[in-house]
């Protein structure tokens, strides 16, 4: 049950009755302190207004109104009009029973909407680099916050399989081969048979033409470049599996559907687009112009769809890509996670495409941005040489480095063991510094502070579920089977239950704006607020009831249960032990 969503249709009950205007604005947020309760209701000022009356006459009327009797212990005027509302514990109390004993947590489903992520998405024929990093962690917690509330997920990775650089590989490629120079070698080290062609492509007379005539080959469907690409996208994709799984990200094979995937369909959506009067000739390549996008000049901006020697280009494929997912796969919305920069590219696609009719104005098309991952010089993060950093290694590294923290710390884990745990912190260190950061800003990638026990962390989340799990091991009870009644006495009780019956609300909100960092903060609390509880609520000492006791575990279950649910959910592993 989402506490805020029952406040608010009580709410508008009660302006419906005291006669307020429809789509009065309802504001209703948490209280930002305790003593205000722990919601509170806004809206008595702009009704005031509307209503031509006293904010606190209006407020009176509202209170009288509103029926809360279940749910609400009082409603307190404060200010200029500001109702405070104060929940009952024992009705607090029953819901965390309920929540306690449901394995959904009392978390009900949303109506199931069919819904395209397009995400991870590398550009294949070179490995994956950190900035690939963002797009598949955040994009997969996403997607499974949006699987846990109920909808049908569709995963889309649009992996660049299409593109100029495979005729600069084809090239390459071929000139070895004509030179009697084993192709294997090239597939086994791509990176710098990449680099390679790349350095050829800059300074090579001619070359950049050749390999501009392999792109048209290739497009144009010649088998013997389509079996050395193939070649080329297996190694490539067997790459990304690689990395996929040290992530332990839910992508697969099947969930790929590549530019390529798109070819067939390139022509008939340029001839759509024609036959709107969108696409238009100019300089012999088809364009849309957007008057929408217009400079200050007036002048509207350019949108390519095929280049004048005919060659068709990453809008076009977006366009075939829009008309897959909205007209076959029936996306009620799209989610593409891509780094900022390509803001602008999206942002025309939609226009485009909502023109063309391939978006019909009930299906919703959000690009979700995210912003770069710096080093800690603040620069665009690099290795030491100035390259960029390869996935694969810097995961390699973040379990090395905390293999080293898990050594400082006593423990009586095996060798074994510890490299095991190592394994799951290392890797959610680096997924949880990501995801914890707000979506759209760039960030500070910190070896230092992802690793550390203290704060908003991975560890610091990892250890207080294990803490939670080791009060079950020493009270010699069984978390699942336990049932008693809660009791909310304590300042910590109150804040420990009122932020776990908050863990739909930050879900909601994770799955309708795409935010995962929203709930790497309410876990965070969440932790927080437990080990506050768990130090002024003792629970296996002398003098403390079987009551007291049973309601606390009651408390540290659903703590738990809650910590892990929502861990898992950021693809986070938890640990009984550390
Ligand atoms: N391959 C692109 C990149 O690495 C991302 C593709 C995103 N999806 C899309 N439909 N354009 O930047």
């Amino acid at each position: 049950m989402n506490l805020q969503t029952l406040l608010l249709e009580r709410f508008k009950a009660a302006l419906a009755k005291i006669g307020a205007p429809k789509d009065s604005p309802t504001p209703l947020g948490r209280s930002t302190r305790a003593e205000f309760g722990e919601y509170q209701f806004n809206g008595a000022m702009a009704l005031a207004k509307l209503m031509k009356q006293k904010p606190r006459d209006i407020a009176e009327k509202i209170v009288e109104a509103v029926a809360l009797d279940d749910v609400a212990q009082k409603l307190e005027i404060a200010g200029p009009g500001f109702i405070n509302i104060h929940l009952k514990p024992e009705w607090m109390a029953q819901q965390l029973v309920e929540a306690k004993n449901d394995p959904r947590l009392g978390i009900a489903q949303q109506p199931a909407k069919t819904i395209v992520v397009d995400y991870s998405s590398p550009n294949l024929a070179k490995e994956m680099h950190v900035g690939h990093l963002r797009s598949t962690i955040i994009g997969d917690a996403v997607v499974k916050a949006l699987e846990f509330m109920g909808h049908k997920v569709i995963r889309q990775n649009h992996m660049g399989d299409w593109g100029t650089q495979f005729g600069m590989l084809l090239a390459h490629l071929n000139d070895k081969l004509a030179a009697n120079e084993v192709a294997e070698t090239a597939l086994s080290d791509l990176e710098d048979f990449y680099r390679e062609a790349k350095v050829r492509f800059d300074n090579e007379d001619g070359f950049a033409d050749r390999a501009r005539e392999y792109v048209v080959k290739l497009q144009g469907g010649d088998s013997q470049c389509l079996t050395l690409w193939e070649q080329f996208i297996d190694v490539s994709i067997k790459h990304s599996e690689d990395v996929y799984n040290k992530l332990n990200v839910s992508l697969s094979r099947d969930d790929i559907m590549g530019e390529s995937a798109y070819n067939a369909d390139l022509h008939a959506t340029l001839q759509a687009l024609k036959d709107q009067g969108l696409a238009v000739e100019d300089q012999g390549a088809q364009v849309v112009f957007i008057d929408e996008l217009a400079d200050k000049e007036g002048n509207p901006a350019v949108y390519i769809v095929q280049k004048s020697g005919g060659g068709f280009l990453y809008s076009t494929t977006d366009q075939a890509a829009i008309r897959y997912r909205c007209q076959t796969l029936k996306a009620d919305r799209t989610l593409i996670f891509t780094d900022a920069r390509q803001a602008l590219h999206f942002k025309q696609t939609e226009i485009v495409a909502r023109k063309a009719g391939f978006i019909s104005a009930e299906q919703s098309y959000e690009h979700c941005p995210f912003g770069m991952m710096l080093g800690t010089d603040g620069k665009p993060f690099k290795t030491r040489s100035g390259d960029t950093v390869k996935l694969a290694d810097l995961l390699d590294e973040a379990v090395e480095r905390a293999e080293k923290v898990m050594a400082e710390r006593i423990s009586d884990f095996s060798p074994e063991e510890r490299k095991a745990i190592a394994r799951k912190i290392g890797i959610s260190a680096v997924k949880y510094a990501d995801l914890s950061k707000n979506r759209t800003t760039d960030y500070i990638f910190n070896w230092d502070s992802m690793l550390s026990f203290e704060g908003n962390t991975a560890p610091y989340l990892q250890y207080a579920y294990s803490r939670a799990n080791n009060i079950f091991k020493n009270a010699g009870v069984d978390a699942n089977s336990l049932n008693a009644t809660i009791h909310i006495d304590s300042a910590q009780e109150k804040t420990l239950a009122i932020k776990l019956l908050q863990y739909v609300e930050a879900l909601e909100q994770v799955t309708a704006e795409a935010t995962p960092h929203v709930l790497c903060s309410y876990l965070f609390e969440l932790a927080s607020h437990f080990m506050s509880f768990y130090e002024a609520c003792p629970i296996l000492k002398d003098g403390i009831t079987a009551e007291q006791r049973d309601s606390r575990l009651m408390l540290v279950a659903l703590t738990a249960a809650t910590l892990k649910s929502g861990l898992e959910l950021l693809g986070i592993d938890t640990m009984a032990r550390m």
